[in-house]
Formats: C-alpha cells, sequence, structure tokens
C-alpha cells in the first residue's frame, strides 16, 4: 500500500471533523452556492449566516435578483461591507437572465467571466455545483500552501501566485467524484479556518502536520511571508 496522500489525508480530515451544516452545504444549486461563495470573499462566516440568510429570503433565484432594483440589493447588503460584491451581484444576475436564459454556466472558465466572480470563487462553484475538478486558491488556501510547502516569498507576488495555483492544481484528488472533489474543496477551507489558523495553529490536529515543511522547521509562526514593503 501507499502513503495516504495530501488530498487523501484533507478528504478523511473534512469528512470526520470539518463542517458539514452551514447553511449553504448541502445544495447543488449554483444560486446558492454564488450568493454564499461571494459573501464569504471578504467576510467571516459567522458575521455572513444572517446576511446570506435575508438575502435567500428576499431573493431566491436569479430571476428574483434581476427584477429587485441595486438600491434594493444594496440595502441587503448594508452592514457587509466591500459595496461593489453587492453591485456586481446584481449585474451578473441581469446578465444570467437576459443572455443565459436565467441558468448557470456549468463549468469554472465561463463563471470567471461573470462580474464578481474570479478564479477561485468560479472553481468553488464548478466543485459544489457540477463536481467540476478544478482548485481554488483563496487567502486560507494560499496560507496552508505556503506553509506546508515551506514557500518564504509573499503569496500574493505575482510569481509566487502563478506557482501557488499550479501546487493547487497538483495537489487535486485524481478522481472526477463529486463527493469527493467537494470534500476536498470544503476541506481546504475548513483546515485553513480552523486548524491552520494565522495566529496560533492548531497543528496537533491537522492531518497535514507529518509532511508540513513550516511544522517540521518551526516556521508556522513566520509563514506565510508578510508582504514586502
Ligand atoms: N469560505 C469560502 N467559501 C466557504 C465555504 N463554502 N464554506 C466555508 N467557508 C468558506
Amino acid at each position: 500500500v501507499e502513503f495516504p496522500s495530501f488530498a487523501d489525508r484533507l478528504v478523511q480530515w473534512q469528512l470526520a471533523h470539518g463542517r458539514h451544516s452551514l447553511p449553504w452545504q448541502g445544495t447543488r444549486d449554483p444560486y446558492v452556492i454564488w450568493i454564499s461563495e461571494v459573501m464569504l470573499q471578504q467576510t467571516q462566516v459567522n458575521t455572513v449566516i444572517p446576511y446570506f440568510e435575508r438575502f435567500m429570503a428576499t431573493f431566491p433565484n436569479v430571476a428574483a435578483l434581476a427584477a429587485a432594483s441595486v438600491e434594493a440589493v444594496l440595502a441587503l447588503w448594508s452592514g457587509l461591507g466591500y459595496y461593489s460584491r453587492g453591485r456586481n451581484l446584481h449585474r451578473t444576475a441581469c446578465i444570467l437572465q437576459t443572455q443565459y436564459d436565467g441558468k448557470f454556466p456549468k463549468d469554472a472558465a465561463s463563471l470567471q467571466q461573470l462580474p464578481g466572480i474570479g478564479r477561485s470563487t468560479a472553481a468553488a462553484i464548478a466543485v459544489f455545483a457540477v463536481g467540476e475538478r478544478v482548485a481554488i486558491l483563496d487567502g486560507n488556501v494560499k496560507r496552508i500552501l505556503a506553509r506546508y510547502f515551506g514557500i518564504g516569498t509573499y503569496p500574493s507576488e505575482k510569481k509566487t501566485e502563478q506557482h501557488l495555483w499550479e501546487l493547487a492544481e497538483d495537489l487535486l484528488p485524481s478522481t472526477q467524484d463529486h463527493q469527493v472533489l467537494t470534500a476536498y474543496t470544503q476541506g481546504l477551507m475548513d483546515l485553513g479556518a480552523l486548524v491552520c489558523t494565522r495566529a496560533q495553529p492548531h497543528c496537533q490536529r491537522c492531518p497535514l502536520q507529518v509532511d508540513c515543511k513550516a511544522y517540521r522547521d518551526n516556521l508556522t509562526a513566520t509563514l506565510p511571508a508578510a508582504k514586502p514593503k
């Protein structure tokens, strides 16, 4: 038998210790996933939850969101910050309604063309909604990979970011199984939020500890590297 891979360890950990009851989990509805992923781009889970619940109750689908005024959308966004996210949600709903028959494109590359949907958000939607085998790379994943591989350069610098995208793609589970790809992707988000935290990470609870460079070399406090001045 072989060693469990990075993906194997993360998937098993997610199934046993990850989050399974967040309000946007357990659905494959791309609308629900899209709204949650955009809210979660710059905002913590606990802050997002009540906004997400109100938003869904008021705008339950693309048609309802497209039919609303942008003012009505921004009124529900009030307090979440980064208001361009709310404007882009409305713009994208209008585009989907008028150009896509109210439906979402089914792959990450097409999703990424829509306003407010970057590469990582497009990938998250494509994984959770249709089980596409595609990598995410948000701030949490950058931190996990910078520590795991012992990368000492600033993760959002262009060359380092490109390298991190390549690593993120190489680490994907080799399967096309929707449930495995979902557990893997959610596992990265959960590990970053619950274990591989920015300050005082919980390395004793980490499924990747055995081959983490930052753990081995006592560098969790200095990785990922801060933005150079
Ligand atoms: N952060 C970004 N996407 C998330 C998700 N689906 N669940 C929890 N945290 C997230």
